[in-house]
């Protein structure tokens, strides 16, 4: 029989470890026994596994004794207070938030893209920002053909990429707006039903957000493309779930629409949906729960003399995390890296 393992979700009651129990089951994954971690707030409650209830544990430094891989999605400044002790344990870490991401020696893995690099990895494997997930699993078959020099990307991210938090305040402020209150501002910056905030985590002194930041650099380490130029604009909309994202990209080779079609209707994990005609386009609710990041609108720009233009858009609670982590700890089974 091939190996089981003993699995821990750090963060299981928040909206990605929720959705990593569901692709843990559904994809079948070998899984002995399940730890459930989350905060004193969920402290008695329980997760059904596989049909069965799984108490949920408070997270201390002693959750990981006995665990082989730890899926962590409670936040990056947990996950710098606990990667010692998962170590400690012998566990591997598949690690949801931004506290390894850049670190020299942790491999940023998109398995579509860059799967060899998980064999790199020191007991922290990091699973990159969504936005950066879901724009490179396309992005990889075109770079392979005709070398990308430069990409342009605006997002248009789902609430629930701010957490179980987010999704619920967009959902209370139509609920407000509908019974004639005042909509509550908690999460956001401004009231996101009826609007668009263009400010995703902290700015920086030269006007970017730390957002925009992860998709450039992040894209450049999974990429190992140092000199690859990338410039993003970070979007909150009044969506509940998936990401959309506006691409442009300027390659060295020239490719038409028609080339770029046939190479992502070959490549893992996309599924091209663009028939204008009929008007078939992604859009992020009918995306959402499907594994596949879907890309539509493919365009030739002809404002400049080799470029592209995309519609992607991806389910950031599966693909953008925890169906990413899931493809990760897969190959670290298949590969027997654990
Ligand atoms: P809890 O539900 O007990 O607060 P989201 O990303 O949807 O906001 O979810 C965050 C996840 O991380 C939840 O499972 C939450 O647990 C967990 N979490 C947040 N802070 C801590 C902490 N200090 N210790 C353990 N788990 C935490």
């Amino acid at each position: 029989m091939s190996k089981q393992y003993n699995v821990a979700i750090m963060g299981a009651t928040g909206a990605v470890g929720e959705i990593m129990r569901d692709i843990l089951e559904e994809r079948k994954f070998p899984v002995k026994d399940i730890k459930f971690l989350a905060s004193e707030r969920s402290k008695g409650k329980k997760m059904k596994y596989q049909g069965r209830d799984v108490e949920i544990e408070v997270l201390s430094p002693d959750s990981f004794k006995g665990v082989d891989i730890v899926l962590a999605s409670a936040g990056a400044s947990v996950s710098k207070e606990y990667v010692k002790h998962i170590l400690d344990a012998k566990a591997l870490i598949i690690d949801n938030s931004s506290a390894f991401r850049m670190d020299d020696d942790v491999p940023l893995v998109v398995p579509e893209v860059n799967p060899e690099d998980i064999r790199l990895n020191k007991g922290i494997i990091a699973n990159p920002n969504c936005s950066t997930i879901i724009m490179l699993v396309p992005i990889k078959p075109i770079h392979d053909k005709a070398k990308i020099k430069r990409i342009v990307v605006s997002t248009y991210q789902a609430t629930s990429g701010a957490g179980a938090k987010g999704m619920m305040e967009l959902e209370q402020q139509a609920k407000d707006w509908a019974a004639g209150k005042e909509p509550k501002v908690e999460k956001f910056a401004y009231q996101i039903l009826f609007n668009l905030i263009p400010h995703i985590d902290v700015f920086y002194e030269d006007g970017y957000t730390k957002e925009e930041m992860k998709m450039v650099n992040e894209t450049r380490k999974i990429m190992h493309a140092p000199d690859m130029q990338i410039t993003a604009t970070t979007v909150r909309v009044p969506c509940l779930r998936s990401h959309s994202e506006s691409v442009n990209i300027e390659t060295e080779k020239k490719l038409t629409a028609k080339e770029v079609r046939e190479l992502l209707e070959k490549a893992q994990g996309v599924t091209v949906q663009d028939d204008i005609h009929n008007k078939k386009y992604p859009m992020p609710l009918f995306v959402s729960g499907k594994d596949d990041v879907y890309v539509g609108r493919i365009r030739e720009d002809f404002s400049i003399d080799k470029g592209i233009n995309l519609w992607v858009v991806g389910d950031q609670l599966r693909k953008g995390a925890a169906l990413n982590a899931v493809q990760i700890a897969e190959v670290v089974a298949k590969e027997g890296l654990k």
